[in-house]
């Protein structure tokens, strides 16, 4: 199998680690996505900055299309994927992982399919968005790490940029919502389509809004996520290391 990780902030060492690594720009259809090809112990990995070169594309005007389109022509078979979150239950707390089996979307303005008016047309079966095979991976990695994570939990993706109001997130609990992030969809339907196995470890920054107690800052949820930085990043190597017996 050919892995693929997507980091957003906080795994750019990943990249930095890989063997034999290759900066390189893939043109698709869609435009262009950055990633770093390189190996793990002998074994094809490719890392994705979902956020592109620099950092700077937000989570609304990620190309998801051109992204993952850029994965399956680099002849990447299975994905894990990392994203920041804010809890929407005061049991999971800041600095906890979760490894997300649904997702609730939504999302508004993106481009989240690759079907066309012709072909192909895709009607993606979406029961189990995220692998189970890859879900036990991570859990695996984690467990072996000694590092606690939740097994399961829903992610309730939205547009974004902007943080949800206490109202949308009050909502989001009724509706069985865990955990909310901007970046989860359209990703993991894409590769679907594409055939791409996917799983998410999902990193808690911050309470959601209405449960924080104040106000939500983004620097709040840069500085917990590169508090867990390190750990993340045991986890994903140690998961991509046994991922290679697959
Ligand atoms: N809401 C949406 N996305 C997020 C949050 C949040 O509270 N924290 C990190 N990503």
């Amino acid at each position: 199998m050919t892995l693929a990780i997507i980091g957003g902030t906080g795994l750019e060492n990943l990249a930095g680690s890989l063997e034999h690594r290759e900066q390189k720009t893939v043109t698709t259809p869609f435009g262009d996505a950055w990633l770093t090809k390189g190996e793990l112990d002998g074994s094809p990995l490719i890392f994705l900055a979902r956020h592109g070169l620099t950092h700077a594309t937000a989570p609304h005007n990620i190309n998801y299309r051109a992204n993952m389109r850029a994965l399956k022509d680099e002849g990447v078979t299975n994905i894990m994927a990392a994203a920041a979150v804010g809890s929407v239950k005061n049991e999971i707390k800041p600095g906890d992982f979760v490894v997300i089996d649904q997702f609730i979307d939504f999302t508004k303005n993106r481009a989240a399919t690759y079907s066309t008016d012709g072909e192909p047309l895709y009607h993606t079966d979406m029961t189990e968005p995220y692998d189970g095979g890859l879900r036990r991976l991570l859990m695996t990695a984690a467990d072996a790490k000694g590092v606690s994570l939740r097994r399961g939990g829903t992610y309730v993706c939205t547009e974004g940029p902007r943080f949800e109001t206490a109202a949308e997130i009050r909502m989001f609990q009724t509706l069985g919502g865990d955990v909310v992030g901007m970046t989860g969809v359209p990703e993991v339907v894409l590769a679907a389509e594409l055939q791409m196995p996917y799983a998410a470890l999902c990193i808690v920054t911050n309470y959601a809004a209405g449960l924080a107690g104040h106000g939500l800052t983004y620097e709040e949820c840069a500085d917990e996520m590169e508090r867990r930085q390190a750990t993340l990043m045991d986890v994903f190597m140690s998961a991509a290391k046994a991922g290679k017996l697959l």
